[in-house]
C-alpha cells in the first residue's frame, strides 16, 4: 500500500525544525495560531502541547478576538498560501499590531506578506496540504522555540513517535478494517483532542467518511447517552495514559455492551503522543481509502468551494 508522504515525515520534521531561523518578539503574552483544515490542525496540536504554559488561541475563521494586540504572537499557516480565512484573520492581527509570521509553500501569503513586510517562512511541498503536516508543524514549533523555548527532548521524542507509528502499520490497517461501513465516533481524552480532530479530518478527506469527535469529560454529559440505542457507529477511545475518568467511561461502555476500539497513544510527553496518534490514524485512513476504492488525495468539494468563495479580503 502507498503510504504517501508518511514515510518521509520523521526526516522532514527534523530537517524543518533545524533549518528555521525566525525573529520573534521576546516573551509574547499569548499566541494566536490561524489556519484551516490540514494547516489549522497545527494549532490544535500545539495548543494540546503548550496550552498550559501560556494562552494559545486557535483560529479557524476570518475573524480574530478583540484582545489581540502588540504582545500577541500570531502564526498564520496556509499550506497553499491561498486560503481566504487564514489570510483575512492574519491581516486583521497584523492591523492590531500583533507580530505575525506566516508559514506556507507560496501563493498569496508569500507574495502579499512580503509586500507588506510581514515575515513569512516557506516550507517544502507535499502531495496535499494534510500530508505536509510535519513541515507546517515543526516550522511553527521552531518559531515558538525562539519565542518561549521548548524542550529539545520533546521534539526528539515526537520524531521517534512518528517512526513508532510507522512500525505499527498493521495496527493501523486493523483499525481501518473495523471502521469500514460505520461512522467512527471518536471519544478522546481532552489532553490530546488534536489527535481526534485530525483523525476526523483525515477520515473525511482521505477516506471520504463522516466522523464524530466526542471530547472527554464533556462527552460524559451528552454523547455517552447515545449508547442507549444501537446506531450505525463504531466507537473508538483514544487514551493518553492513566486517567480515572476514562476508566469510568470504559466501564460504562462495557455495561451497555458497546464494542470499543481502544487506542493507547505511545510516548511519554503530549507532543510524542500527538505525533504517534496523528501518524498512526492518518495511515489508518489511507488503508480505508484503499479498501473503499477512493482516491485519498482528491478533495473536489473543497476545491469548488474555494473557487466560489474567492478572496474575501
Ligand atoms: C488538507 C486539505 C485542506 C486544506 C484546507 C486549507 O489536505 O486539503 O484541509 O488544508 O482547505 O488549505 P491550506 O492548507 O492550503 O491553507
Amino acid at each position: 500500500m502507498d503510504l504517501r508522504d508518511y514515510e518521509k515525515w520523521p526526516s522532514i520534521s527534523k530537517s524543518v525544525y533545524e533549518s528555521i531561523e525566525a525573529r520573534t518578539p521576546v516573551k509574547p503574552s499569548s499566541i494566536l495560531i490561524t489556519g484551516m483544515g490540514g494547516s489549522g490542525i497545527v494549532g490544535d496540536t500545539i495548543k494540546d502541547y503548550l496550552g498550559n504554559r501560556l494562552p494559545i488561541h486557535v483560529i479557524k475563521d476570518t475573524m480574530i478576538p478583540d484582545w489581540v494586540n502588540g504582545k500577541t504572537l500570531t502564526i498564520a499557516i496556509s499550506y497553499s498560501g491561498n486560503t481566504a480565512e487564514t489570510l483575512c484573520s492574519a491581516l486583521l492581527a497584523h492591523g492590531k499590531g500583533s507580530h505575525v509570521i506566516g508559514i506556507t509553500t507560496g501563493g498569496r501569503m508569500l507574495k502579499e506578506f512580503n509586500e507588506r513586510g510581514i515575515s513569512v517562512i516557506t516550507v517544502p511541498s507535499a502531495t496535499a496540504p494534510r500530508f505536509g503536516f510535519p513541515q507546517l508543524l515543526y516550522a511553527a514549533l521552531a518559531i515558538i522555540n525562539k519565542a518561549i523555548g521548548i524542550e529539545k527532548n520533546d521534539i526528539e521524542e515526537s520524531i521517534v513517535a512518528q517512526e513508532n507509528a510507522l512500525h505499527d502499520k498493521s495496527i493501523a490497517a486493523d483499525i481501518g478494517k473495523q471502521l469500514i461501513g460505520y461512522v467512527p465516533y471518536i471519544f478522546v481524552d481532552s489532553k490530546v483532542q488534536g489527535v481526534a480532530v485530525r483523525f476526523k479530518n483525515d477520515l473525511n478527506e482521505n477516506a471520504k467518511t463522516p466522523a464524530i469527535v466526542a471530547t472527554i469529560p464533556e462527552a460524559d454529559h451528552n454523547d455517552i447517552v447515545t449508547l442507549m440505542m444501537k446506531h450505525p457507529v463504531k466507537h473508538i477511545l483514544v487514551r493518553a495514559g492513566p486517567n480515572p475518568i476514562i476508566d469510568a467511561v470504559e466501564i460504562v461502555f462495557n455495561d451497555f455492551s458497546s464494542q470499543l476500539i481502544k487506542i493507547d497513544l505511545r510516548g511519554n510527553g503530549i507532543l510524542a503522543k500527538e505525533l504517534y496518534g496523528i501518524s498512526l490514524l492518518g495511515v489508518t485512513t489511507l488503508y480505508m481509502a484503499d479498501a473503499l476504492g477512493v482516491d485519498p488525495v482528491r478533495t473536489d468539494p473543497i476545491d469548488t468551494l474555494k473557487k466560489r468563495m474567492g478572496r474575501l479580503c
